[in-house]
């Protein structure tokens, strides 16, 4: 087996060009790390909130785009983790509040795409209605029952 310092020196640049490669992309998080936890997940759902609601009311489309659209990635992002409380339930209902946990965020994703429809159509008073309401009637309901 021949040494390393008998490759060829192009060789041996390649390698270490690929390697180095490797590393980058195994280093690279699919995941941002404020958002590995439920908790970051949901700090960027208010945030997010926060910017469309203002976005709306000013009418601003590429704003209410961005924001509504990111809102929708982290409730997808949420769906991978567990109710908060899932410990307080009692073992033999638990995989039933992780089913209704899921439920209840594709519900607010329909909801968010609803807005999405509304905010491209440049209806910016029903989308603004639709956040104001049921948006935040299913985040209040969300917390009561799982956090
Ligand atoms: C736009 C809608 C929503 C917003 C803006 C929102 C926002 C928040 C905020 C600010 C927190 C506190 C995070 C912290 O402690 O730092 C939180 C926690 C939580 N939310 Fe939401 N939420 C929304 C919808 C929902 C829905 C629909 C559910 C459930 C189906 C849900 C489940 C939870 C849970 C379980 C926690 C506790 C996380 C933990 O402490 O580990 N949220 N949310």
């Amino acid at each position: 087996m021949p040494l390393p310092s008998a490759l060829p020196r192009a060789r041996l640049a390649r390698a270490v060009v690929l390697g180095l490669l490797a590393l980058c992309l195994g280093a690279a998080p699919g995941v941002p790390p404020g958002e590995k936890s439920l908790q970051g997940v949901m700090q960027g759902l208010k945030d997010k909130l926060k910017e469309l609601t203002a976005a709306l009311e000013a009418k601003k489309q590429d704003p209410a785009l961005d924001a509504v659209g990111e809102m929708q990635r982290l409730v997808l992002l949420a769906k991978t983790h567990e109710p908060a409380n899932l410990d307080d339930t009692p073992k033999a209902g638990r995989p039933a509040q992780v089913v209704a946990f899921r439920k209840d965020l594709i519900a607010l994703l329909r909801e968010l795409a609803d807005v999405e429809v509304d905010v491209l159509d440049e209806h910016y008073d029903a989308a603004l209605a639709k956040v104001n309401g049921q948006v935040i009637q299913m985040r209040d309901a969300g917390h009561k029952k799982y956090k």
